[in-house]
């Protein structure tokens, strides 16, 4: 299985900060942000990892990066997206990287405490198919919320103004190789993006969608300026990506 992590973007909640700077590389505690979720996908015993970036500053991440040693790894592959147009799209540009593997993305905004071996193990072993992780939230609205029934995932709805339950899909995917197909066959939505919440729905219908409930604190970094400060307050008193 490999890995993606996904640190393009504006980064617009979080002006002025994002003004100059790419906003997976403001710190958080005593780290980069995106140095987060590529430990979490190295925890999880995932070696082979692309990072997409775009927007401010691209070029700072091969800098800070560089192959990868302070992770343990050997190698790190780059790509860039040249316009903000969502999470899919950026995901879709990973197609010749995965060469027919399952995948594992990471959100370069999101921080675990705990780790998802497990999870990635249980994944490994499916034969298709595509995993979310779940939280319940306090504020379920400024995140994709998911309704479950019957132990299954039936419809996840983005940002809903309205939301049908207080459960936040965390931003970490598992997808088989058939998740290239689907980004291919998404419309951009209201916000002129490709939605990563419609290629979970895909699965959804297909009845291919399993999830777990996430272990341990989630934070994202990205959503609010107050988020971006909680989560610093949280990796400093709790600690991330605890094995
Ligand atoms: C994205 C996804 C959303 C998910 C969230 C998790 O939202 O679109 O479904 O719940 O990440 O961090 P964003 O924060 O990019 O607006």
């Amino acid at each position: 299985m490999k890995g993606i992590v996904l640190a393009g973007g504006l980064g617009t909640r979080l002006y002025p900060l994002t003004k100059i700077t790419n906003k997976h590389l403001l710190p958080i505690y005593d780290k980069p942000m995106i140095y987060y979720p590529i430990q979490t996908l190295v925890n999880a015993g995932i070696k082979e990892i692309m990072i997409v970036t775009g927007g401010n500053n691209a070029g700072d991440f091969l800098k800070l990066l560089g192959n990868g040693s302070d992770f343990g790894l050997k190698h790190l592959n780059f790509t860039y997206q040249a316009r903000e147009g969502g999470i899919a799209e950026a995901l879709g540009l990973c197609e010749y990287f995965a060469e027919g593997e399952k995948i594992a993305v990471m959100l370069g905004d999101n921080i675990i405490e705990k780790n998802i071996k497990t999870a990635v193990s249980r994944f490994k072993k499916r034969k298709e198919g595509a995993m979310i992780f779940l939280k319940k939230v306090k504020n379920p609205g400024e995140y994709g919320v998911a309704e479950v029934a019957g132990g299954k995932v039936i419809n996840i709805v983005e940002k809903p103004r309205k939301p049908r339950s207080n459960l936040a899909v965390v931003g970490i995917y598992m997808y088989d190789n058939r998740v290239f197909d689907i980004v291919k066959t998404l419309k951009p939505s209201g916000r002129g993006e490709l939605e990563i919440t419609d290629v979970n729905n895909a699965y959804i219908k297909e009845g291919l969608m399993i999830f777990e409930m996430l272990r341990g604190g989630w934070a994202d970094a990205g959503e609010s300026i107050d988020s971006y400060n909680d989560t610093i307050n949280f990796v400093r008193r709790r600690g991330a990506n605890k094995k």
